[in-house]
């Protein structure tokens, strides 16, 4: 039995208090429907800066009536220690999504994403902390390793930050150690690489690739690649992130906590590659898809040119296996994405 078909089975024997912020969002709702699912009661936070109603209307559809009176769902902004306080109120184990993400969006806004992803993040910790959580895990980056080149990205290595989203998330993980030394808190980051699934946003200026892709296949538009096709990035599936972070909630290992964490697959695919695996899934469904081409156009800027995560540490200290590869994800997705979008 793996280590995570085991945790699922000690969840559901004995439930637990879990808060998911940006509950509303592509991973938070993916996580709170993952814990329902499991008989957990969840408390879900999210003011909707770039969540959606109808992501909790897919969940609540998805688990049933029962299960979904489980959730209890605060509409509300961790920019406010108070919301913080109240959300984090007689919880075990907090999955903190929330924030405001985008390299594009922090280079034209970073005031608000300073906002949200430093200022909340500290009222989320100063919550967690006064609350007594069992654990507090987060949500961190791959864009912490900025300018750095070493590939395999392994996590004590990492270069300057290319743009203020980055800089936000790396600022998460000092202020989530020094939480540890100054008041023994434990906490988890999770060096999230680019993650993609049901649920993840392809509408507006700051969408994620896959999504937008999709959408853009679909509807018949254009498809931008930004450069020449050859960066790469190791794309990782929703199931893969709700894994890790079960995980590393309750995960028994001494050396487990205080730590940060690459999650990812620990496979490179190049924009080019990835065109052609959406394109080939799509066609047979979308006759005009049978040859369409990408549009090239320039770099844009903040972003690294090649992405790619050392995943060890992830599965010593955690257990972690990853249950998706690219392939399998896009496959899963594809389907998901057909339905809501044509
Ligand atoms: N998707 C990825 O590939 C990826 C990669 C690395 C890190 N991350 C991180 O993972 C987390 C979740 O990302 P996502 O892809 O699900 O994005 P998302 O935009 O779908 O979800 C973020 C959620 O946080 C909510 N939120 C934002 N500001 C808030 C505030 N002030 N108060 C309360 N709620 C607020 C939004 O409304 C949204 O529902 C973020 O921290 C993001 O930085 C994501």
């Amino acid at each position: 039995m793996s280590a995570f078909d085991a945790l699922k089975a000690e969840l559901v024997a004995e439930p637990k208090t879990w808060l998911v912020t940006g509950a509303a969002g592509f991973i938070g709702s993916n996580l709170v429907e993952a814990l329902l699912r499991l008989d957990q009661r969840v408390v879900g936070l999210d003011n909707f800066a770039t969540g959606h109603e109808k992501n909790l209307a897919q969940v609540q559809a998805s688990v049933g009536p029962a299960r979904w009176a489980n959730l209890s769902f605060k509409r509300g902004d961790i920019r406010d220690l108070i919301t913080c306080h109240d959300a984090c109120k007689g919880v075990d184990y907090v999955l903190h999504q929330a924030a405001l993400g985008s390299v594009p969006r922090s280079i034209e806004d970073p005031i608000s994403t300073h906002a949200a992803n430093n200022t909340g993040f500290l009222n989320m910790l100063v919550a967690a902390r006064d609350a007594r959580v069992k654990r507090f895990v987060y949500a961190a980056s791959s864009s912490t390793y900025g300018d750095h080149p070493a590939l395999p990205k392994v996590e004590d290595i990492i270069g300057k930050p290319l743009s203020p989203y980055a800089v936000t998330k790396l600022v998460n993980e000092l202020y989530a150690d020094v939480f540890g030394r100054c008041y023994g808190m434990e906490s988890i980051g999770l060096r999230y690489f680019n993650i993609f699934g049901r649920r993840q946003d392809p509408q507006g200026a700051y969408a994620a690739v896959i999504p937008k892709w999709v959408a853009s296949m679909i509807h018949g538009e254009p498809v931008y690649i930004n450069g020449d096709g050859e960066t790469s990035r190791d794309f990782c599936y929703i199931d893969n992130v709700i894994q890790a972070n079960l995980l590393a909630a309750t995960s028994p290992h001494a050396d487990a906590a205080n730590q940060v964490y690459n999650i990812a697959v620990g496979d490179r695919t190049t924009l080019n590659e990835l065109f052609e695996a959406i394109r080939s899934l799509l066609a047979p469904r979308f006759p005009h898809l049978a040859d369409v081409k990408p549009v090239y156009r320039d770099f844009r800027s903040g972003d690294v040119r090649h992405s790619l995560a050392d995943i060890s540490k992830a599965r010593t200290r955690l257990g972690y296996a990853p249950s998706h590869r690219i392939a399998d994800g896009l496959a899963e997705a594809m389907d998901w994405y057909v339905q809501d979008l044509a």
